[in-house]
């Protein structure tokens, strides 16, 4: 398929399936905010999951935090954001339209033509305020990054976890930025949710971190079922560098818009600890007690995003296949590939026909099943379309109950990728299934 084709097609099985729709739509939607529906809340909450088991849970040298969104605007003063988190726009003087200039090369407006202005620098930042009165005083920050909660935060955390360097900690939460360009569905928007993790390590030693945690992340997507082929680290030029970083790192994905990025690795440096401490004038170095030595330590940046990861999820996990209807004829199947650690629904529970024989079984399994994993109960329509509906949301195994089950005590289990039917007993159902899920 077409690479534009493609995103149209996801973006519209995303809204027909309740995966993500626009927000606010009965009004006319607001531009690039997207709301998750039944089934986009549980994939991205399995793609958030998948990393903080990879990031926190599997780890002694990682810990979680959730700080708030609104913080001192002291800290954005003093990260560097307030000055510096700002993205060139020009403004056509015909259609009032703008743009990011970096993005543009004609001195045209791209949609009318028109005559554009000199660049000037916007701040992304969404400002609002603290309080019933609204005034210079109150300004705060909705946060464009969850890493300044981790900053300063820092000493608190490290003393109370009594963590020795090297080690993280790790956060996940909504970010908002006020991008002049938001776009490709759920690519790019004003809020999203961040995945973002601090590895605190020697100045010194931070080169080879670095390294390490490009490798570590970028097997963290193929080991969740990304094609390789459609995965690359590029090196950030030094005029792309933010102003935080010494040395950057994208993961990027091949959407088909393009190569976009998906994640950023950033060697940090003592930036923003230094920072926070002249600022502050709380003392946030880290005391080493065998060297009976004091230092600011170097972060190490992987960051991600949950919603752009969750896109890359769906863009890749996409299939159109051909495959036998019940009269045998081949018709098109629409699959999604997930990982089933990603999956919305694990299982689905159908049983072959509507009649009152069948269902108490049938509901009597679902009750099995879902103390173990998000489950569907569909026992509308004929069972090829109930196959295909689950495959076109990625549920990896059917279970069907038939008539044979009130005799044989079995079900058949349908396999996603496969289509591979087989016959398996009601009593060792729980287990056959812990097996492949
Ligand atoms: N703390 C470093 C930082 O925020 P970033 O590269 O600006 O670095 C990290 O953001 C990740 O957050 C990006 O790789 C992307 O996945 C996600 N992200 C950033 N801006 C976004 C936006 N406007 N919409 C969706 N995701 C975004």
């Amino acid at each position: 398929m077409a690479a534009p084709d493609l995103m149209d097609t996801i973006t519209s099985l995303a809204k027909r399936r309740g995966i993500v729709f626009p927000s606010s739509e009965i009004y006319g939607g607001l531009r690039s905010c997207w709301d998750y529906g039944p089934l986009g809340v549980e994939l991205k909450r399995n793609v958030k999951q998948a990393w903080w088991r990879s990031m926190v849970q599997e780890r002694t040298d990682i810990v979680g935090l959730d700080a708030s969104i609104l913080m001192s605007p002291k800290v954005w003063e003093t990260s560097g954001h307030v000055q510096g988190f700002t993205d060139p726009l020009v403004e056509c003087a015909d259609c009032r339209r703008r743009f990011r200039a970096d993005h543009i090369t004609a001195k045209q407006c791209p949609e009318c033509g028109g005559k554009l202005s000199e660049p000037r620098q916007f701040n992304l930042m969404f400002e609002t305020h603290m309080g019933p009165v609204k005034e210079e005083g109150n300004l705060v920050y909705l946060r464009p990054e969850t890493a300044q909660g981790i900053f300063v935060d820092f000493v608190t955390v490290q003393q109370s976890s009594r963590k020795k360097i090297p080690f993280g900690i790790a956060q996940q939460g909504k970010s908002f930025r006020n991008e002049i360009t938001p776009g490709n569905f759920i690519f790019r928007t004003r809020e999203f949710e961040q995945m973002e993790m601090e590895f605190f390590v020697e100045p010194g030693s931070d080169d080879e971190w670095l390294k390490h945690w490009i490798e570590e992340r970028f097997r963290w997507y193929t080991d969740l079922g990304l094609r390789p082929e459609k995965l690359r680290v590029r090196k950030h030029e030094d005029d792309e560098l933010a102003h935080y970083a010494k040395e950057s790192h994208d993961i990027e994905y091949e959407f088909p818009f393009g190569w976009s990025e998906l994640e950023g690795i950033a060697n940090r440096t003592d930036f923003d600890l230094r920072a926070h401490m002249e600022a502050s004038g709380e003392d946030l170095r880290y005391f080493d007690q065998e060297e009976n030595n004091k230092y600011v330590p170097f972060v190490i940046e992987p960051a991600a995003g949950a919603d752009r990861t969750t896109l890359a999820f769906l863009v890749d996990a996409y299939r159109e296949e051909e495959a036998p209807n019940a009269k045998g004829e081949l018709e098109k199947r629409v699959v999604l590939k997930l990982h089933k650690d990603l999956a919305p629904t694990k299982v689905a529970v159908l049983p072959l026909s509507r009649k009152d024989t069948l269902t108490p079984e049938a509901r009597r399994i679902f009750d099995l099943l879902k103390r173990e994993w998000m489950c569907d109960y569909d026992d509308a329509g004929s069972i090829g379309r109930r196959y295909r509906r689950q495959d076109e949301v990625g549920t990896p195994l059917c279970v069907t109950v038939d008539f044979d089950t009130l005799e044989d005590a079995a079900v058949t289990v349908r396999d996603r990728d496969t289509m591979a039917q087989e016959r398996i007993p009601v009593e060792g159902l729980l287990a056959y299934l812990k097996e492949r899920l």
